[in-house]
């Protein structure tokens, strides 16, 4: 088979080299790809919203499979793109546009969820048209107070304020429009407290078959202190997550989610990924992503034994039914190395040495890029160093020698992940 895989991180250098390890896959291509990527496949140089162009690049290069990493060019229809009569042959990973916005909206996901008894957080949905009803709403609440814009927004959009007033502020502030029209509308949540972990299940939209589940470290500092970022390091498994939660998981959460997918009629192949919260010994349900997660990808993967394209192509034939995959029983954990400055401004193309000299671990390109054969770096987050051992705290002590190893001016990285468990 020919694939292309959409995207340009480390989630999509994970998934290059499981998909070139696959016997059925004949020829691998990336749009647009890093310099990791381009040791396991071919990368093109088409940015993942051109829906047109990625279209016609499989047409002319006769790909069988496309495999969507972000969550951008699935909410913006790149499926429903491909289901058109041209393209319909190609077997596409990753829900249509009406789907896609379990993630793509705040509010689309809280009613589905309402409607279909999946446990999260108490909430309501207000615009300028019920702004009163929010304060109202908010005064009902014990802080802290949750506002989230309704739209995608770069991963800024949620905002946790102590302050009553503050919030109130806030709610008027979004709404309007301090993050555009993303904020348009926005959920108000309650706040749950408790410790987050994500499990990822791959849908035909009927069944589904489970991931191995993770834990990633979203702020910036170390103890969790700082802004929130994409990720700064991630594990799997994860040690709080026994049979009995794991089940609760399954039993409250993904059935009821696939079979609310099911029951909407949702074009859906792909990942689901839940993003999750244990209060008490419960499970909660914080937000959906149509996609799997990154860095999660990048431990989740390297656990999975099975052959990811089969796994794909049966997805896509809707036989996932009765279908289970084998993960490794050791622990993944996976070190993300970010520029000085990150989230907030930081400087790029700075030289990046020493991966040669790293040893059991496999480093994942994030915000890379090469000129006259140097590997710069061009992103907030630059590269994700994974290492499997027979438990995380050992994964992660390998991640953080290597991390010592490689070099550019800035390097930052976490060396607590895992800390709190
Ligand atoms: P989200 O983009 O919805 O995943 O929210 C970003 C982060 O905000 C989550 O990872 C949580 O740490 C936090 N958060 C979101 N919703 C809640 C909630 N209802 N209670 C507590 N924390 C939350
Ligand atoms: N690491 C969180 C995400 O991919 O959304």
């Amino acid at each position: 088979m020919n694939i292309l895989i959409l995207g340009s991180g480390g989630r999509e250098h994970a998934f290059a080299k499981k998909i070139s390890e696959s016997k059925r896959c004949k020829q691998l291509f990336i749009a647009p790809g890093n310099p990791g990527t381009a040791q396991f496949g071919i990368n093109v140089p088409i940015q993942v919203t051109d829906i047109a162009s990625v279209k016609q690049f499989c047409l002319n290069n006769k790909m069988d499979m496309l495999v969507v990493g972000p969550e951008a060019p699935l909410v913006e229809g790149i499926t429903d793109a491909f289901r058109s009569e041209e393209t319909k042959h190609i077997g596409v990973i990753g829900p249509d546009a009406f789907a896609a916005q379990l993630e793509g909206s705040k509010a689309f996901a809280k009613s589905f969820m309402k409607k279909y008894h999946i446990p999260t957080a108490g909430y309501l949905e207000v615009t300028t048209e019920n702004i009163e009803a929010g304060f109202a709403f908010l005064d009902t609440l014990a802080s802290p107070y949750v506002l989230k814009a309704d739209g995608l927004a770069a991963g800024k959009g949620v905002v946790i304020l102590n302050d009553l007033d503050e919030a109130k502020e806030e709610l008027r502030a979004m709404l309007s429009g301090k993050f555009g029209a993303a904020s348009s509308k926005v959920v108000i949540e309650e706040f749950l407290d408790g410790i987050e972990f994500s499990v990822f299940a791959l849908t035909d939209g009927q069944h589904y078959v489970l991931l191995p589940e993770a834990k990633d470290y979203k702020k910036i500092g170390e103890g969790d202190t700082g802004l929130n970022t994409g990720g700064m390091g991630a594990i799997s498994p994860v040690p709080f997550v026994d049979d009995t939660l794991w089940q609760k998981v399954i039993n409250k959460i993904v059935t009821p989610t696939i079979e609310g997918i099911k029951s909407e009629n949702m074009d859906y192949t792909g990942f689901v990924f839940f993003g999750l919260i244990k209060v008490g010994n419960e499970p909660f349900v914080i937000e959906y992503n149509c996609r799997m997660g990154d860095p999660e990808t990048e431990v989740v993967i390297p656990r999975i034994e099975d052959d990811l394209v089969e796994v794909f192509q049966d997805a896509i034939s809707k036989k996932l039914e009765g279908k289970k995959l084998t993960f490794s029983s050791q622990s993944a954990a996976t070190i993300m190395l970010v520029s000085g400055g990150y989230p907030g401004d930081f400087e790029k193309y700075k030289r990046i040495t020493g991966v040669d000299d790293v040893q059991d671990s496999i480093v994942f390109h994030a915000g890379t890029t090469e000129k006259d054969g140097d590997i710069l770096t061009s992103g907030g987050r630059v590269m994700a160093i994974t290492s499997v051992a027979e438990n995380f705290q050992e994964a992660i002590r390998i991640s953080l020698k290597n991390a010592e190893k490689i070099h550019f001016e800035g390097k930052y990285f976490r060396r607590d992940i895992g800390f709190d468990l």
